[in-house]
């Protein structure tokens, strides 16, 4: 039996493979530090659903098609309303308004892919404006996807270089074989369940410190580090409680993770132009320092530096606070969980693995 599935060969997909012995991502084709940098996210999400690039007419309608979805619906509103009242993490507020997408779009998967895709940074942004007492900003349908992302959170005009930024990121994120919340999202509509259900548990699944939640962690080593002569006794100081370092290991790589390089470069353009560059160089060092003491620790483990990691400078440099991360990361990776779930509607099986009962066999209940 494989503890956690670890190796386990789970589904086919066209979407995304990853070979954790040479560091590469490859998305529907192209290696993702290809992609990532040069696309645009609505080009990915449609290469994704579709399989290809768009060609130019396709493209421009996809690009309408998405942005005219991007309005939620009351009830949603409602809902995230009384979340931002009880100050719900905007997880749980994304998990709760993903759920009331269905009363928009129901029944036609490509359908209600798209309307989740369109509508996460919408969600998030407005949520995180009802959190801190601002009004949602007004939906746009003139600007592209990332930028939209932007202007929901921070309303006003989204300047080009941070939306590059972002979308470099959404783009990075956007698919990663058969991940931990993908899994869940083909689990769920494998039953022959809809899309908006497997995308609302796709959010649960990564909320999660071990997948999607590590960023913020992340970011906090590094700011309690503070200067690069403390990054060794911290680090030294974790590892000796036992604690994990944020932003390391992984359970497919066994070498750098090549979205962290991707994250890496992005960051360095966006901290060196204009940005706090001490704060980069800080990080470099904790990164270095890191890498040198759980080489010492486990070398059997090969533990080395994940996407998370430089997500957290990268995202911190773009204005975004701690609890956006996470968010944020489901905004990329929608497009994702939407492309596999209708992948496992067209060509998979109902997944359903056995368990190893380990439990009491000779039990016997005693009637009264
Ligand atoms: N810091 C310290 N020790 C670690 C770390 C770490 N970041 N990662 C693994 N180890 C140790 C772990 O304690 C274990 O030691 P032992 O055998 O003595 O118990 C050994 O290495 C093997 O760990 P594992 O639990 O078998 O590894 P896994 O494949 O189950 O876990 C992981 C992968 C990502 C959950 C883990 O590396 C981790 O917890 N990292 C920190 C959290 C993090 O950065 N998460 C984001 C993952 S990347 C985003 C994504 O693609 O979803």
């Amino acid at each position: 039996m494989a503890e956690g599935l670890e190796g386990v060969v789970a589904a086919t997909t066209r979407l995304s493979h990853v070979d954790g012995e040479a560091g590469r991502l490859t998305i529907a084709g192209y290696a993702v530090e290809d992609l990532a940098p040069h696309a645009s996210f609505e080009e990915v999400a449609y290469l994704l659903l579709h399989g290809a690039l768009p060609a130019p007419r396709e493209r421009t309608r996809f690009v309408e098609d998405l942005a005219s979805r991007r309005a939620l619906p009351a009830a949603a509103l409602h809902v995230l309303r009384e979340a931002a009242d009880a100050k719900a993490q905007p997880m749980d507020a994304l998990r709760m308004a993903a759920g009331l997408l269905t009363l928009r779009r129901a029944g036609d998967p490509l359908d209600e892919a798209m309307t989740a895709i369109a509508s996460f940074p919408t969600i998030v942004g407005s949520y995180w404006r009802m959190l801190h007492d601002d009004a949602p900003a007004p939906v746009r349908t003139d600007i592209a996807h990332a930028a939209h992302f932007l202007q929901q959170i921070f309303g006003g005009e989204p300047p080009a270089e941070r939306a590059r930024a972002l979308e470099t990121y959404l783009n990075t994120v956007c698919d990663h074989g058969l991940n931990a919340s993908t899994f869940a999202a083909r689990v769920i509509v494998s039953t022959r369940s809809d899309v908006i259900s497997a995308i609302t548990g796709a959010v649960g699944a990564l909320k999660g410190p071990l997948h999607g939640g590590a960023p913020g962690p992340a970011l906090d080593m590094v700011f309690e580090i503070g200067t690069p002569d403390r990054a060794e006794a911290v680090i030294r100081a974790k590892l000796d409680r036992g604690e994990r370092l944020m932003g390391f290991g992984h359970r497919v790589y066994r070498v750098r993770d090549p979205r962290a390089d991707v994250l890496a470069r992005a960051a360095e353009r966006f901290y060196t132009s204009g940005g706090d560059e001490r704060l980069y160089a800080l990080a470099q060092s904790v990164e270095a320092s890191a890498l040198r003491l759980l080489h010492e620790r486990k070398p059997e483990r090969r533990l080395s530096t994940n996407v998370e990691f430089y997500t957290a400078l990268l995202l911190h440099g773009i204005g975004f606070a701690a609890d956006l991360f996470t968010p944020a990361f489901a905004v990329g990776r929608v497009a994702g969980w939407s492309a596999h779930c209708l992948e496992q509607l067209r060509e998979g099986r109902l997944i359903r693995p056995q368990s190893a009962y380990v439990g009491p066999t000779d039990r016997h209940y005693a009637t009264a």
